[in-house]
């Protein structure tokens, strides 16, 4: 597993629950393989390897809510226990130690999210399980919430994060859809800590060529939170008709080399359009941001102020760059 305590703390989106059927699934957390599958109790997440004979349990199968390991047979029931060996003669009882590493692991917002700190034992799983993921925004009745993702990117979590932070780049990787390069200049804004004690961005204004589909261009307003090392949000803001949007990005970190983006698309009006064309819009606007993140140098995104040179424009990824510190994040940073 990938070394950072404080990650290993996190609530990590683990994949869209739309992902999980009735096979199970395996995903990679910090370097660390994970099965999750379902039962009539909900989702669960174990170690993905066997106590037998280390064969991969996301090959078997959930068979009366129990999974099935594909080499032997063992049966593990949703917390971790070995319930059925078949090998074993019916008069001998199953080794308590026949019990495979559980982590703790939930659904809510419309993904499945595991907490590997729950790996340190049964009563830390359920200290975690105690504090639910937060997902900001994401059961207001108000909005109409679209899951967008799996979006693998060959980068590390905190450049991707900062990328979807970063207002400058819009009119240029972006142009013609999220700005235009005449219109580049932005404006000063402050970065504070609200009374929800997120930290957010003041409203900063900017031009879009069509932010309504209508073919008029205006200006509006944009507003960026940080919530977390692995989850970002930003909320659109048009003065002229009062419509907001917003998207939580949420960052799997897979391993050195890999993550997974997955998002959250909130809108409090009517948008015309179906599920399908907003995440192939996402889709199209993310494909713009990949080549950039995946190419970008260090590899980490580098946290001694000093070592890029930044603008004023600037001051949500400085303020993400300093939370990193404080929170004492170290994986992906160089
Ligand atoms: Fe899983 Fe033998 S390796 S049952
Ligand atoms: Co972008």
């Amino acid at each position: 597993m990938i070394e950072d305590s404080v990650l290993q703390a996190e609530w990590i989106v683990a994949c869209a629950s739309r992902e999980l059927h009735e096979q199970p699934l395996q995903v990679t957390i910090l370097g660390e393989h994970v099965v999750l599958f379902r039962t009539a109790a909900g989702v669960h997440a174990f170690r993905d390897v066997c106590v037998h004979r280390g064969a991969t349990l996301s090959l078997g199968c959930v068979r009366d809510d129990q999974l099935v390991c594909p080499y032997h047979g063992w049966a593990y029931d949703g917390d971790g226990r070995c319930v059925h060996i078949p090998q074993l003669p019916s008069d001998q009882p199953i080794p308590t130690m026949a019990r495979v590493q559980r982590y703790a692991c939930i659904e809510s917002f419309g993904f499945v999210w595991v907490n590997l700190r729950g790996a340190e034992g049964e009563s830390s799983v359920r200290g975690a399980e105690g504090e639910r993921p937060q997902l900001p925004g994401g059961d207001d009745a108000a909005f109409r919430h679209v899951v967008w993702g799996p979006c693998k990117v060959r980068a590390k979590p905190p450049r991707i994060i900062e990328n979807f932070l970063d207002v400058g780049h819009l009119p240029f990787v972006h142009e013609g859809y999220l700005g235009v390069p005449t219109h580049a200049q932005i404006g000063d804004y402050r970065v504070t800590h609200g009374e929800d004690g997120v930290l957010r961005s003041g409203e900063i204004e900017m031009y879009q060529p069509d932010p309504d589909g209508t073919g008029q261009p205006r200006n509006v307003y944009y507003t960026y939170e940080i919530l977390g090392p692995l989850q970002v949000r930003f909320i659109k803001r048009d003065p002229l008709t009062a419509q907001r949007m917003a998207i939580v990005l949420c960052v799997r970190p897979d391993d050195e080399q890999s993550s997974t983006a997955y998002g959250l698309i909130s809108f409090d009006y009517d948008t015309g359009m179906t599920d399908e064309q907003i995440t192939d819009f996402q889709d199209m606007i993310f494909g713009q941001d990949k080549p950039i993140v995946e190419h970008q140098r260090p590899e980490g995104l580098p946290l001694d102020l000093q070592a890029e040179l930044s603008l004023k424009c600037d001051r949500v990824s400085i303020a993400y760059r300093k939370y990193l510190v404080e929170r004492g994040v170290t994986f992906g940073t160089a």
